[in-house]
């Protein structure tokens, strides 16, 4: 991997690595049959941003390096001993070039180009009623600035994979990953039919979007292929925090106003996110961004723009919130700067804010069901309990944050999923779906949703595989999908078998179809449940009558036309996950150092699929944004990490964690089966700014910057005065 962050790459010499016993291959970008991966935008964005650079990362570099740890050249040996020594012989002449470190550095004329044709790599606009005549309206304007850093995943288990080659002839990677679909890049890359290469999705040990990107895929697959011998690749802690793709920094300077009574009239953003290298996803996590830029409120005037820039940084991509989590920290410290500048209480002013059924958000989209964010508020903060002192130098404080994030990916993307389900001769269930499972409960899940539907125990259902040959696909596990998308091909295909079960039970019973139920494993008719026959004699019946006792469906989320791209109007996302974080802390007014006591978290999931599935959802994305809060930064100079490993980048751990309580509301308003929602993403949405809010009121100053680091908040102690521009309209 590139130890530099921009650099030419004058030779590489591989000979004596080669040459070391042992090794069985040294590979570089001339080894590569198509050294870059394809990335497509939906037709109306491409047309009204034709000419944006988007740069895609080649499998291994070629002529050049834009960030340390761009990798050079794949190694395979007998042993990972042998493997890095031969590493240490390969010789890399590089020649250094000047890089940006910064995305505002990076939008100056003169700066240099990380790609030919500029560094802007996207901008999204909203332009929503009239802004001049919004800010005439207001009384109250406030103006602030937030910054957030480059985080990492952390997930315990790193990158990794095995590879294959089949009987059939077929290259099979079983890799941890979120994305089965990747066979088909690394099909491109090595120039195969797509049915040649095989992705067989691990259960995870934690993916939280970091997997989402191809990350061992494409090495894995070349090495593999090369070779024609298995291969294991498994990435080193420090090679994956400089070797995969990080949430994206952000500066996010907001001007919000409102009367005097605390109603929002107007909301000015501009966002400027850090793509790092190549583009990866950064697009989309933009668009997420811009999508919930105004939060969970009634704005009528809004205008904001938002950019994606290039810097010879780590690649940003995806991690748990798409980019909805940055906005949330700018959103609700308005609200609250907001409300301390009107003298009003923070919840009150949220509440008269609120969006509600009927109401449009930023991008024109009129909500159809009833957020419930009054509730999920209120629920929240009275979880946290009586009020406590605090003592000596220790400063108690509270805060919350509401927050907004979709569930399912954008309209246009026309999503779908696909599943199997089938009854096997003893009266169990088979479920056949590759939705991959990141720890999320999602294949779990598929498995209650069958059992429901077929009157099973959950034990009596069994989920085959997840795998791009043999299952039937269910597209990504990322953006809150998988209940949505793969629930609801679940539930179609179950019901279709339960049709053909309850007819065949009708004609054994001497019955109505509509008068069967299926419950306990068994068919019966309605109100005389010793009129009945078990799963084993009706399926085998079923089958001997030529019935069908399996389906095959497929659900296809509601689709809308792209957003239009120079006003940012139209209907981005079918629906959102709409929920509430309060926390309290401790802030030691002497060193700046702060504890979280207590965090409340209310959330209408639409329904529990699984309870315990839900509540760790939310425990764990409170948990691991309290670290972003807190603790999480990937710490660069020049684009050099100085943290790349556990001992100097901390996450919380469980002594960290203080007591949860999650409230779970079940509106069934979700388009998920049974009518639920997606958790998985919006369970971390409103963290850090909850902290944010709860340790600013501590601090009597507000503390923008992240991650809260006890120097912050210090200084923010010691020097107490609001910024510049919180001054009334
Ligand atoms: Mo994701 S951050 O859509 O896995």
């Amino acid at each position: 991997r590139s130890p530099y962050a921009s650099a030419r790459i004058v030779s590489i010499d591989a000979g004596a690595a080669r040459a070391l016993p042992g090794v069985i291959a040294v590979l570089t970008h001339a080894d590569v049959p198509q050294n870059a991966l394809r990335m497509e935008l939906p037709g109306r964005m491409a047309e009204a941003t034709a000419g944006a650079v988007l740069a895609t990362q080649p499998v291994l570099a070629e002529g050049r390096v834009r960030f340390q740890g761009e990798p050079v050249v794949a190694i395979a040996a007998e042993t990972p001993e042998i493997a890095a020594e031969a590493a240490d012989l390969v010789r890399v002449e590089y020649e250094p070039l000047p890089g940006v470190y910064d995305p505002i550095e990076a939008l100056k004329p003169g700066a240099p180009h990380v790609h030919e044709g500029g560094n802007l790599l996207r901008a999204w606009h909203i332009r929503k009623g009239d802004i001049a005549d919004g800010f005439k309206r207001a009384e109250v304007v406030v103006e602030r600035t937030y910054r957030t850093p480059f985080v990492d995943h952390l997930y315990l288990e790193t990158e990794t994979g095995i590879g294959w080659i089949d009987a059939e002839g077929a290259l099979v990677l079983r890799v941890s990953t979120q994305v089965l679909e990747h066979y088909r890049d690394v099909a491109e890359v090595l120039r195969l039919p797509h049915g040649r290469v095989r992705i067989e999705g691990a259960y995870l040990g934690g993916g939280f979007g970091g997997k989402e990107d191809v990350t061992v895929e494409c090495l894995l697959g070349l090495l593999v292929w090369k070779t024609r011998r298995p291969v294991q690749l498994v990435f080193s802690r420090e090679e994956s925090f400089i070797g995969h793709g990080k949430r994206h920094p952000y500066v996010l300077r907001y001007k919000t106003g409102a009367t005097k009574s605390g109603e929002l009239v107007a909301m000015e953003a501009e966002l400027i996110s850090d793509s790092g290298a190549y583009a990866a996803l950064s697009p989309w996590v933009l668009l997420y961004s811009l999508v919930t830029a105004t939060g969970p409120y009634r704005v009528p005037h809004v205008k904001v723009d938002a950019f994606t820039v290039y810097t010879n940084n780590p690649i940003a991509s995806a991690y748990r919130t798409f980019g909805s989590i940055q906005t949330c920290v700018a959103y609700e410290g308005q609200m609250d700067a907001l409300a301390h500048a009107l003298g009003m209480d923070p919840l009150e002013l949220r509440e008269k804010n609120f969006l509600r059924k009927g109401d449009s958000i930023a991008t024109g989209q009129v909500l159809e069901s009833e957020p419930m964010l009054g509730e999920t508020m209120r629920r929240a903060w009275e979880a946290l309990g009586p009020v406590r002192a605090g003592e000596g130098p220790i400063r108690i404080a509270r805060g919350l944050a509401a927050s907004f994030t979709p569930y399912g990916r954008m309209c246009w993307t026309r999503d779908s999923a696909s599943a199997w389900v089938g009854m096997e001769l003893d009266g169990t269930a088979v479920v056949r779906c590759a939705a991959p499972d990141v720890g999320g409960g999602q294949t779990s899940s598929l498995c209650s949703i069958t059992a429901e539907v077929l009157g099973l125990a959950v034990e009596h259902v069994t989920a085959v595989g997840r795998d791009s040959h043999f299952t039937p696909r269910a597209g990504t596990t990322t953006a809150t999908r998988q209940l949505l998308m793969s629930g609801n091909a679940v539930l179609k295909a179950a019901r279709e078998v339960r049709r053909h079960l309850a007819d065949q039970a009708a004609e054994m019973l001497e019955a109505a179809p509509d008068d069967i139920e299926l419950a306990d494993g068994r068919a019966m008719v309605r109100g005389s449940p010793d009129r009945a026959v078990a799963f084993p004699a009706l399926v085998k019946a079923a089958t001997a009558a030529g019935r069908p006792v399996q389906a095959l469906d497929k659900y296809d989320a509601p689709s809308a036309p792209t957003i239009d791209p120079a006003t940012g109007q139209g209907k981005p996302f079918n629906d959102y996950t709409f929920g509430t974080q309060a926390v309290e802390v401790e802030v030691d007014e002497e060193t700046g150092q702060t504890r979280v006591t207590k965090l409340a978290a209310c959330y209408d999931i639409g329904q529990a699929i699984n309870r315990q599935s839900a509540e760790g959802q939310i425990e764990g994305g409170a948990i691991q944004g309290l670290g972003h809060a807190l603790l999480e930064e990937v710490i660069l100079e020049d684009g050099i990490s100085k943290n790349p490993h556990l001992l100097d980048y901390k996450i919380p751990t469980t002594l960290d964690a203080p007591p949860i309580v999650t409230i779970l509301l079940e509106s069934g308003q979700g388009l998920g089966p049974f009518g639920a929602k997606g958790i998985g993403e919006p369970a971390m949405t409103p963290t850090p700014a909850a902290v944010m809010n709860a340790v600013s009121r501590a601090a009597g100053a507000p503390v923008t910057q992240f991650p809260l680091t006890a120097e912050r908040v210090l200084a923010a102690i010691k020097h107490p005065s609001p910024p510049a521009g919180e001054t009334p309209g």
